[in-house]
């Protein structure tokens, strides 16, 4: 059995003084047991994160460099991230894919220095809606995820969390049906499967995200193949991250 897993990625939102505030409020209420929670923040935010936290809400990065030092102007090492107690780092949002020229090849570094240094690599995936249109889109995911568990050994392949965002879906105001990112999550299981086995692909862990909110939770984690949501807009407010939470709960 998959524990599911909700996963809030703030992006460049909150202040570390309202970052702060949010989890400790978070903390006096009566989380669901049975699901992982995990807030992930801007890395300045993330010393006074992990104090705070307990062990019921997990602390993400929402990137990270492979390289434990060098000359990388204004990045900060997966290294770091491990020091602090950091649980989990985003790798490949397709915010970053986009932006900031990650490519498959830095993604599959990343995920590698991740699990040498113990911390979860919650590694993002997804298509753009040309690649939808012109259905090209299941080579893309395919490629991306064959790529990220690159040389990725067996027993450390079932520590990764997979999440699907297709990249139409990201603050657009449209969302996936759940249909169609359960068969795009099957597919992520597949590609998992036919890499490694499917004792493997049947405990890695794989989201869905893109307009995921209070409505909409449970109905895509009673898909089969979502574990669980990486969730932006609807992570910022505590009330809306503790509904999250109910509703993969209750699903
Ligand atoms: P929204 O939930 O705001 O659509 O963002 C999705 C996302 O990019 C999470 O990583």
């Amino acid at each position: 059995m998959r524990t599911p897993f909700i996963a809030g990625n703030w992006k460049m939102h909150k202040t570390v003084n309202e970052a702060e505030a949010f989890l400790k409020e978070l903390l006096t209420k009566d989380l669901p047991s049975g699901v992982d929670a995990a807030i992930c923040a801007p890395f300045i935010h993330l010393d006074r994160l992990v104090q705070a936290t307990n062990d019921k809400v997990g602390i993400g990065a929402e990137n990270g460099h492979f390289e434990a030092q060098g000359a990388f102007t204004g990045e900060v090492s997966i290294d770091s991230l491990s020091d602090l107690g950091v649980d989990y780092v985003i790798i490949g949002h397709s915010e970053r894919r986009e932006m900031f020229n990650e490519t498959d090849e830095s993604v599959n570094k990343k995920v590698l220095k991740a699990l040498e240094k113990d911390v979860v690599p919650i590694v993002c995936c997804g298509e753009t809606l040309e690649e939808r249109e012109n259905e090209t889109y299941i080579e893309k995911i395919t490629t991306q995820i064959e790529k990220a568990f690159k040389d990725v050994d067996a027993e450390d392949a079932k520590k990764i969390v997979v999440a699907y965002e297709p990249i139409w879906a990201i603050g657009t105001g449209k969302s996936a049906t759940s249909e169609d990112a359960n068969k795009m999550c099957q597919l992520v299981r597949e590609t998992i499967e036919k890499t490694f086995n499917t004792e493997i692909s049947e405990a890695v862990r794989i989201q869905y995200g893109g307009l995921v909110k209070p409505e909409n939770i449970k109905e895509y984690m009673s898909e089969p193949h979502i574990d669980g949501a990486l969730v932006g807009g609807a992570s910022l407010e505590v009330e809306s991250f503790v509904a999250l939470l109910e509703g993969a709960h209750n699903a």
